[in-house]
């Protein structure tokens, strides 16, 4: 094949090389619009697993680059005059013009001609003369920009301003270095990639940049000012560019994600940066363009696979490795982004947040890492959880929580689930078992289901309810024995169902109203949940002053029943949030349009449940913290706000939820997708939150919970195949001060000397 490659950077030149390597007839030319060794940005770091796939693709151009990589084992993060020093993380780095100059040298040697100082256009004919044409001419490729419907490129620049700067000093630790100016905060990434020399960003916001004054600078002088701000990481040493071609405030950048739907168009083939960035602070782009290099190599070289199949497998096996990588990037650029959010934690919480940014470092992670550093986060969680009266080296999960008198042992909580087998509200001998059970199960805080405060309040026939004594004897029987037979704190969830109510049992189809006796039902608007469900009754004001007592009524039985927490359920579009989401609220009253108004209700409810609810005992709220509907919706900006509302009620706790408020919901889910909501509210609302959605491991929980991003952790679904969750997590981290029901002692010893040993191996496996 006759093939043009467009820029020499790590994606074109390694792509050469590769072809070459697997058919030396390929006629490969690299054009390369800087001359040999003028190349901007200064080092970049890479990972043990590229090393590998890059031996076995190219065991000769793999040694040479490996002779010369710089090794690094510590991460330093400094912030308020601390160092906080964490080991095992085992960086490796090389200069990015060493690296091009390796690959050169050995695309020569294998017969690719390299043209330097080759200004290349999209549009001049000659391109058409080529098999194939390789756009790897980097983020702003002019070939992606020349036809870019074609290639369905998505573009989201980001926030911060960062410069990418160099300096002659060995820093010995990858360092974050984070300094307070009188205009904000400013920090600097910085990790050696020669013996001698360091890569040295500097990162900001756009507001502190321009406060600074950088906007008005030459590049000189914003190096000046970089070097006054951080003199005392520098040892004298200056800070140098290498991009002398960006005039004065262009030198600093915002970093652009780049996405395409597609990555080939007519001979057109995108290959690294071209198709796909992934931000600077999880260092990956490198690695990225090498691999797209040795896939695009070995399909276009397979025999018998068209170029239509070859590049469907490129794209397909690509992209996925791409969009798992740019997943993690957005929580670490979200993550600095958001850094005011982090900057009240104490130093080595701040460090553990950091550490712990892009969700791919967990904790048991950062244990095999660094045992001793991981046991000082533990150590200072429990002194933290305790007002300082414990010294305990334990896991974060299992560390007690105290919300007004009450204590929960651990942080572990069975999420509400409805079970649908009450008759006419009355819990029974199912609830009676699946309560029990989970709460033998060693979870420090079980909540039931959505009880509801009304017959006509129930989503279907069969939920729980607590409106008459035969209801409030049934659950005090469950009460009782929680209490007589484990630990668990018991929480009421209390609702209405509002627009989803009058429908079938879970299992019998979501949101299906009922097949005949159906009840008339009310919300915030007369607005159906979906086409099949029928039209609700707009409120008046006489039915929020019945539903209102009702919920009151209700928290009064609850302190009959001995229930330790009440939460109100306002999430999920039931009644109380069809008025907080615009989506299902079109009142033109004080119950309409602002926030406030939209609140109004929910916070009359709760406010008057806290005032019949014993003061020494909490109270939470459920809310959904987004519609997954954008600005739409309610927004997790607002969910802030909502939180905040609510604490001022006396909410001690908010249960951080997401969606399913309107029946077309676009949610993203994934492994715990729904804690960045939590975070959010927590650090800046600085409010007590639960996180919940897809958290199903101790080590989730750990993490989360050891990176402030929640004050408690909700379990649902993996509740219900393992109601033993909690007892089997302190078996598996060898916890033993959990308490376990007298009657299950026998042989819990060896079953925690299996499981540890297995958990052990599974972290090993997953470094
Ligand atoms: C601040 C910063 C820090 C980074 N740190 C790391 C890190 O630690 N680890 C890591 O793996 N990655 C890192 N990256 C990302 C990394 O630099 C890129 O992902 C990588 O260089 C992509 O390689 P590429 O060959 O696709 O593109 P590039 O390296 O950008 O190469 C494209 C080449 O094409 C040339 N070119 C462009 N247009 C034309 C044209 N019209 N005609 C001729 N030539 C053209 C350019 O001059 C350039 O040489 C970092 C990026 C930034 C911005
Ligand atoms: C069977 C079932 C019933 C549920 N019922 C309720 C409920 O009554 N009240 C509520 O707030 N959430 C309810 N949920 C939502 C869960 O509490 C939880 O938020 C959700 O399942 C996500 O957590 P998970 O990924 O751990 O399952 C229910 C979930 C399930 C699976």
């Amino acid at each position: 094949m006759r093939i043009a490659c467009i820029g020499g950077g790590p994606a074109g030149l390694y792509f050469a090389i590769s072809m070459k390597l697997r058919d030396p007839g390929h006629e490969i030319e690299v054009f390369e619009r800087n001359a040999p060794g003028v190349t901007f940005g200064w080092g970049v770091v890479f990972s043990d697993q590229t090393v590998e796939n890059i031996t076995r693709n190219d065991p000769v151009s793999a040694r040479t680059i490996t002779d010369e990589l710089a090794h690094w084992d510590d991460i330093d993060v400094h912030i308020r005059g601390e160092t906080i020093t964490s080991g095992g993380h085992g960086f490796i780095g090389i200069g990015r013009k060493r690296l091009l100059e390796i690959l050169q040298d050995r695309a020569r040697e294998l017969g690719v001609t390299l043209t330097f100082e080759a200004e290349c256009d999209p549009a001049d004919p000659k391109w058409r003369d080529y098999d194939l044409v390789i756009a790897s001419d980097g983020l702003n490729s002019r070939f992606r920009g020349a036809t870019p419907e074609a290639f369905g490129v998505d573009i989201d620049v980001r926030k911060n301003k960062f410069v990418w700067l160099g300096i002659n000093k060995a820093f010995e630790a990858f360092t974050f270095a984070f300094e307070e100016t009188e205009h904000g905060w400013i920090w600097a990434h910085a990790y050696r990639f020669a013996p001698d020399f360091s890569t040295f960003i500097v990162e900001c916001s756009d507001e502190v940049w321009r406060a600074i004054g950088f906007d008005e600078m030459s590049q000189e002088e914003s190096i000046a000012k970089c070097e006054q701000l951080f003199a005392k990481y520098l040892d004298g040493h200056a800070l140098q560019s290498n991009a002398a071609h960006l005039r004065g405030s262009a030198a600093w950048l915002n970093f652009p994600r780049v996405k395409c739907e597609r990555w080939s168009s007519g001979n057109v083939i995108l290959l690294g940066d071209a198709a796909h960035t992934a931000h600077f602070s999880i260092g990956s782009g490198t690695k990225l363009a090498l691999e797209d290099a040795i896939k695009l190599a070995e399909v276009l070289n397979r025999d018998g696979l068209s170029l239509e199949a070859a590049m469907d497998e490129y794209v397909a096996e690509r992209n996925l490795e791409v969009l798992k990588l740019q997943n993690s990037a957005r929580n670490s650029t979200e993550w600095f982004e958001t850094l005011e959010r982090y900057l009240h934690f104490e130093p080595l919480q701040f460090a553990y947040s950091l550490l712990t940014r892009s969700q791919r470092i967990s904790h048991e992670n950062l244990r095999l890492r660094d045992r001793e550093w991981l046991e000082g986060v533990e150590r200072w969680f429990w002194k933290r959880a305790t007002d300082g009266k414990s010294n305990k080296t334990a896991p974060p999960m299992f560390a007690p929580l105290k919300l007004r008198e009450m204590t929960v042992e651990n942080r572990i909580t069975v999420s509400p689930m409805a079970m649908y087998s009450a008759v006419d509200g009355v819990p029974n001998d199912f609830h009676f078992v699946h309560l029990g059970e989970r709460a033998l199960g060693g979870a420090g805080l079980v909540f039931t289901e959505m009880t509801c405060v009304s017959p006509e309040g129930r989503i279907s026939p069969g939920c729980t309810g607590l409106w008459n004594d035969e209801q409030i004897a049934a659950w005090k029987r469950i009460v009782e024995f929680v209490h007589a037979n484990s630990k668990a704190k018991l929480c009421l969830q209390l609702g209405h169902s509002g627009a989803k109510g009058s429908t079938k049992l879970g299992w019998e189809g979501n949101d299906l109203p009922l097949d005949d006796g159906n009840w008339p039902v009310m919300s915030a608007s007369d607005l159906a949940w979906s086409p099949v469900n029928q039209v609700p009754r707009a409120m008046t004001r006489a039915d929020m002053d019945e539903v209102r007592d009702q919920f009151v009524a209700a928290t009064r039985m609850a302190i009959d029943c001995g229930f330790d927490m009440v939460e109100l359920h306002a999430a999920h579009g039931y009644l109380l949030s069809s008025f907080i989401t615009p989506l299902q609220n079109r009142r033109s009253d004080d119950y309409g349009g602002s926030l406030e108004n939209r609140l109004r209700y929910p916070l009359e409810v709760f406010a008057a449940m806290r005032a019949a609810w014993p003061t020494d005992r909490p109270m939470s709220v459920r809310i959904s913290a987004t519609d997954w509907a954008g600005e739409d919706g309610v927004t997790p900006d607002e969910a802030v706000e909502i939180g905040e509302a609510f604490a001022r009620e006396g909410a001690d706790l908010i249960d951080v939820s997401a969606g399913q408020t309107w029946a077309e919901q676009q949610p993203v889910y994934g492994r715990m997708f729904q804690t960045p909501f939590s975070d959010r509210i927590r650090n800046e609302g600085r409010l007590a939150t639960m996180a919940v959605g897809n958290i199903y491991e101790p080590d989730h929980a750990n993490s989360i919970l050891a990176a402030g991003r929640a004050d408690l952790v909700a379990l649902a679904r993996p509740h219900l195949v393992d109601p033993m969750w909690t007892l089997r997590a302190a078996a598996q981290l060898d916890y033993r001060d959990i308490h376990i029901p007298p009657q299950y002692l026998n042989g819990m010893s060896q079953l925690a000397r299996n499981l540890k040993r297995e958990a052990e191996m599974a972290a090993a496996l997953r470094v």
